[in-house]
């Protein structure tokens, strides 16, 4: 195909230099946003008298024609055209003739990609958000069957406070409601500043009506300043950003996922279903779906780390570099799209052996905490009650006993302060129960946890 810019040029590109110029093989699928970004375009220019109408209606119908034949698989990207733009306007004038030559008036492949990208990106955030919503949906089902699990609470991955396994979970959900934050602010940057009308750099000597593209393409307002308008991928970088923190809050609980699913905690039993055998070993039963999505997020950092990199030190305005923006943010959306649609029903059916997670609760001293608590409450100070309780625990480590098996007489030997009552009060339930406080770990603040989370995300 001869190059639309041809022109100037005495020699034809070098096919080795043709190839590696292309961005239609991983551009193309932005075809529909493209195409209904020129249909928004050819109105505009007949609106404003720079386009015939006869010209404007020929372009719409043929534009329209090129989306049903890519639809239904008619026509294919089999080309060697530079990228999705040239591809489309080719076709376009291969169908309609010389009105398929007047699209590209006060219009610039720079701004065009400008604005393709966005909606392109406005679409997957909308997809990403579904699907964020459907984790929280697993996750908080999860919390609500296992609220008044009792599970050791970690912090240096030592048991430290018994907690409602529920309450865990939910960690993860509230992590996951900020992911949607994030996302929704940074479609909103995105869809506030139309391109589209900024041309190659330095906008155009036709009387466009730049507000007019914008409000049919679903943005909030335009860009205002020209060469910003084709030189920003900030909104890709704000949607990797976002993305790239999801990805790490999937990649913690897949770590915790696949923790807990070892035979030394036996905290949940994965679904057959989302696990994996040896070709070796009979007895493996292997978390590979939470490995691979913590592996993932090395690969998704990559991908924002690349363009932060290839923007860096780049002269303004548009540079053949900035190509490289679409592979980067397409990988990071495709993967963490297709992380979750994994890890959802991976959570949603696992199961909690609340057994294991009990006993593992009533070692470790995870109730001398509340221990100390017990002699505060009385009037001791907490530093003071919080040594004599280190006191006790160094006893039941030499004795190889737990608290809760400790003798009366020996507590008052430490302390006049101590009661039967002390059992009762550090019993793991009565632990759990009582961490009552906004955002604490009982099962009754978890349910109300779980009422929030529901509210906020059917809102
Ligand atoms: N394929 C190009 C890209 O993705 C489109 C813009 C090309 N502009 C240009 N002046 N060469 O960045």
């Amino acid at each position: 195909m001869e190059k639309m810019w041809a022109g100037r040029f005495a020699k034809a590109l070098d096919k080795k230099a043709d190839d590696f110029n292309s961005s239609l093989r991983f551009d193309y699928r932005m075809y529909a946003q493209d195409i209904k970004g020129s249909m928004m375009h050819a109105e505009m220019l007949a609106r404003q008298g720079i386009l015939p109408e006869s010209d404007k209606d020929a372009i719409i119908d043929g534009l329209a024609g090129i989306l049903a034949d890519i639809e239904s698989g008619k026509l294919t990207f089999d080309s060697d055209a530079e990228d999705i733009h040239m591809f489309i306007e080719a076709e376009l004038t291969r169908r309609i003739g010389d009105a398929g030559k007047r699209l590209h008036t006060a219009r610039s492949r720079n701004d065009q990609v400008a604005v393709d990208i966005r909606l392109y990106l406005r679409d997957e955030a909308e997809t990403l958000v579904a699907l964020v919503k459907e984790l929280i949906v697993a996750v908080t089902d999860k919390a609500e069957s296992s609220a008044d699990i009792i599970a050791p609470g970690y912090t240096h991955l030592q048991r430290a406070q018994p907690i409602s396994f529920g309450h865990q979970l939910m960690a993860y959900a509230m992590m996951l409601l900020r992911d949607i934050g994030r996302i929704e602010d940074a479609t909103a940057r995105m869809n506030a500043e139309c391109p589209l009308g900024s041309c190659a750099l330095a906008g155009t000597t036709y009387p466009t009506d730049r507000a007019y593209t914008a409000e049919r393409l679903g943005f909030t307002g335009v860009s205002r300043n020209s060469i910003d308008g084709v030189s920003d991928r900030d909104f890709c970088l704000e949607l990797m950003s976002a993305i790239a923190i999801l990805m790490m809050h999937l990649s913690r609980f897949s770590e915790e996922i696949i923790l807990w699913s070892s035979w030394e905690f036996k905290f949940i039993e994965l679904d057959d279903s989302y696990t994996t055998g040896s070709s070796i070993m009979p007895q493996k039963k292997n978390p590979d779906m939470a490995e691979l999505v913590r592996g993932k997020t090395g690969r998704v950092y990559g991908d924002l780390m690349a363009l932060l990199t290839t923007l860096k030190g780049l002269p303004l305005a548009y540079n053949k570099d900035m190509q490289e923006d679409k592979e980067a943010i397409f990988d990071a959306v495709d993967t963490v799209k297709m992380c979750l649609e994994v890890f959802t029903p991976m959570i949603a059916t696992m199961t909690v052996n609340g057994e294991n997670t009990y006993r593992a609760a009533q070692k470790g001293f995870i109730n001398a905490t509340d221990l100390a608590d017990y002699l505060t409450k009385k009037g001791m100070p907490f530093r003071a009650a919080y040594k004599i309780v280190g006191q006790i625990v160094g006893e039941c480590v030499a004795s190889g006993q737990v608290l809760d098996e400790y003798p009366l007489e020996k507590y008052k030997a430490h302390s006049a302060l101590f009661e039967a009552d002390l059992y009762k009060e550090i019993s793991l339930e009565n632990c759990v129960e009582k961490r009552g406080s906004m955002g604490g770990a009982s099962p009754e603040s978890v349910r109300a946890q779980i009422a929030w989370v529901r509210t906020q995300i059917t809102e």
